[in-house]
């Protein structure tokens, strides 16, 4: 095997630990949940390995859950402090500033049991429909907005727009409706996860992928769409969309 490579996966291996462990303090479904969702969906090692998330981002998570990304980018900053952050890899996102805003009370309480709050995280118990948004250099929608109906989705994205710094980016993952089998699928299990994890089942306002990028567009964003489900059944697609 290529040493590179095998460094790089263990590396990986010490981010999602770091970055799972804080949620044995909230709960053995805490932290099952963290372990999976951060080892299993491949949006997480993208963001770090593309070098998406500046060092010193003010960071706005909307429909956080339970704090994943915060914890990751703690951890990412604790392995760049004790030296372990892979050469190779794109700076480590140190020392950003994470808000998450999340609907569930009992994900906002889980994440804030696990990660506390302090000068560089917060967690707000609110709906991105009416919650103000801090002004930011990077903004994360991963397989949120599809909870809301299109005229809401526009409105959150527009104020995602202006809350947005000059030249930040918005990283909105969704699943594109035009793929009928993998969207299916993706709802499928969309409901399954918010069943087990105690909450009502909505009904779901997809686009397809070219109606997104549209919509990002009107708006004034540049947009590149990045295929976001690898080893995954779904036709999940993460649009990198950049204000000028
Ligand atoms: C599929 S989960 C994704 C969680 C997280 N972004 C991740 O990737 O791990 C969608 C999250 O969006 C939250 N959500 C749904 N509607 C929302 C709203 N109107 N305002 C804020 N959060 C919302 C849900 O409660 C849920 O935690």
């Amino acid at each position: 095997m290529n040493p590179d490579l095998g460094t790089e996966r263990a590396a990986w291996a010490r981010l999602l630990d770091r970055a799972s462990e804080p949620y044995r303090s909230a709960g053995r479904f805490a932290w099952h949940f963290a372990r999976g969702k951060l080892g299993h969906d491949p949006v997480f090692r993208h963001l770090l390995a593309s070098g998406l998330i500046p060092q010193g981002a003010r960071v706005l998570d909307i429909g956080c859950g339970q704090g994943l990304l915060a914890s990751l980018l703690r951890a990412c900053a604790a392995m760049r402090a004790a030296g372990e952050w892979p050469p190779a890899w794109p700076p480590a996102p140190a020392a950003t500033q994470v808000t998450g805003i999340e609907l569930m009370p009992r994900d906002v309480e889980r994440a804030r049991a696990a990660l506390g709050e302090d000068g560089g995280t917060r967690f707000i118990c609110g709906d991105m429909r009416t919650e103000a948004f801090p002004a930011c250099d990077t903004v994360v929608i991963l397989d949120v907005l599809h909870y809301v109906t299109h005229a809401e989705q526009d409105a959150v994205l527009k104020r995602v727009r202006d809350a947005l710094a000059p030249g930040g980016r918005l990283l909105l993952r969704v699943g594109d409706a035009g793929a009928r089998r993998g969207f299916a699928i993706s709802q499928w299990v969309d409901r399954m996860v918010t069943r087990v994890r105690g909450h009502a089942v909505a009904p779901v306002y997809g686009r397809t992928l070219p109606e997104w990028i549209a919509q990002l567009r009107q708006l004034g964003l540049q947009v590149e769409p990045r295929p976001m489900s690898q080893g995954t059944p779904f036709a999940n697609v993460l649009l990198v969309a950049q204000r000028a």
